[in-house]
């Protein structure tokens, strides 16, 4: 829904003409599943969005409308829920939730949410939602806070909130994307730079339409619980580990008979992972096409062998997009476990690219696979009324 329409939406429910912000979405093209170990990823902001739009209320009353859920909740400001109900509005409860934690106190308002990000497909639609909700509450706060500190705000929303015990990359992504551009970001000093994502090649997002959940734990939780192992035993040796982070391959191979092989595969991802992030940077800013998308297979392969965080979909979509002209490489995006793959396509071959790895996919599995080519988008903030 455009935002105009969010607003419309918004005045009739609420009878007010509301402020609109928008949170994109993101989409990974390297660095899965570091950002919780304080090493590197490389996303881009998606031109998916949430879009949010919020009006004052004279109680303590939140009213939040999903345009998307057709559905309606209403909170008490002075007596928030502070636990998940496994329903859609725990995302924007989760960010009311820690912004009263943090002492920043809300006086009633109406909230209207419509986004275009699909639910559960490993492209951060929960952050958008979350950091949606943050920059409007927060505007109706009157709290300016740096766009790292907003993006840490949802991240502890939905580890102590929510239940997922995920990174910082999504809501940071949602707060700080560039135009055009990926982000080399080092989750641990939160440093970034922007890399130009040149316009001759394309980024093209595939959807297995294989749902995943980040919600309440699962496969991503226990996935961070075996990490965490290996971080233990690894310390042993070296206490001045902190996170795999300060792991280097040798390092990690020396102990490997001291750990159970599935805690080796998972920090052997890790580690490689890491590593791959940096060398991928080196051909994005030379412009080597061919050496970033050979990097990517790898991190696919590494997530499928060592992280088992890909499923048969995902690595149908990948083999079919390797098998295109013009695909420099595909890899599954984001958390894992079914959701998305992420293309990196010549311009001139992507409406081919398109057609072949649908078709493709349809006939191998019977289902049919969205497919979205994006622009790497800028970060939250306020919409103008009437721009789209
Ligand atoms: C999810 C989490 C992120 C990150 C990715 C995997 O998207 O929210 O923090 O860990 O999975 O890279």
């Amino acid at each position: 829904m455009s935002p105009q329409s969010t607003l419309e939406v918004h005045r009739n429910r609420f009878g007010a003409d509301g402020v609109s912000y928008q949170a994109p979405g993101r989409v990974n093209l390297i660095g899965e599943h570091t950002d919780t170990s304080e090493g590197f990823v490389m996303p881009a902001a998606l031109d998916l969005r949430t879009i949010s739009v919020l009006s004052p209320r004279s109680d303590s009353t939140a009213n939040v409308y999903s345009v998307n859920f057709a559905e309606q909740v209403s909170l008490d400001l002075q007596h928030l829920p502070c636990r998940p109900r496994g329903h859609w509005s725990d995302y924007p409860t989760s960010v009311l939730w820690t912004l009263e934690q943090r002492g920043i106190h809300l006086d009633g308002f109406d909230l209207t949410l419509s986004g275009n990000v699909p639910l559960g497909s490993g492209l951060s639609s929960s952050a958008s939602v979350e950091v949606a909700v943050a920059v409007a509450a927060l505007a109706h706060a009157g709290t300016a806070l740096p766009k790292p500190e907003i993006a840490k705000i949802c991240q502890f929303s939905e580890n102590h909130f929510v239940g997922a015990q995920s990174g910082i990359m999504d809501p940071f992504t949602s707060c700080c994307g560039v135009d055009h551009h990926a982000l080399l970001i080092d989750c641990r000093s939160l440093d970034y730079e922007a890399l130009p994502l040149p316009s001759e090649v394309l980024l093209v997002i595939c959807n297995s339409m294989v749902k995943h959940s980040l919600a309440g734990g699962g496969e991503y939780n226990a996935r961070r619980a075996e990490v965490q192992a290996g971080v233990r035993i690894l310390q042993q040796h070296c206490p001045d580990i902190r996170a795999l982070r300060d792991v280097t391959e040798a390092q990690l191979r020396r102990c490997q008979g001291e750990m159970p092989e599935n805690i080796f595969r998972r920090c052997l991802h890790v580690v490689t992972e890491n590593a791959r992030v940096l060398q991928a940077a080196e051909a994005l800013r030379s412009g080597d096409f061919q050496q970033f998308g050979r990097i990517m297979h790898e991190a696919h392969v590494s997530m499928r062998d060592n992280y088992a965080a890909s499923c048969v979909e995902t690595d149908l979509l990948v083999e079919l997009a390797a098998r295109q002209p013009g695909c420099f490489g595909a890899r599954i995006t984001g958390g894992g476990f079914g959701g998305c793959t992420v293309n990196l396509v010549a311009a001139e071959h992507s409406d081919k690219f398109v057609h072949n790895v649908r078709a493709g996919y349809e006939e191998a599995t019977g289902i049919q696979a969205e497919i979205y080519r994006s622009r790497a988008s800028a970060g939250a903030g306020p919409l103008l009324v009437g721009q789209t």
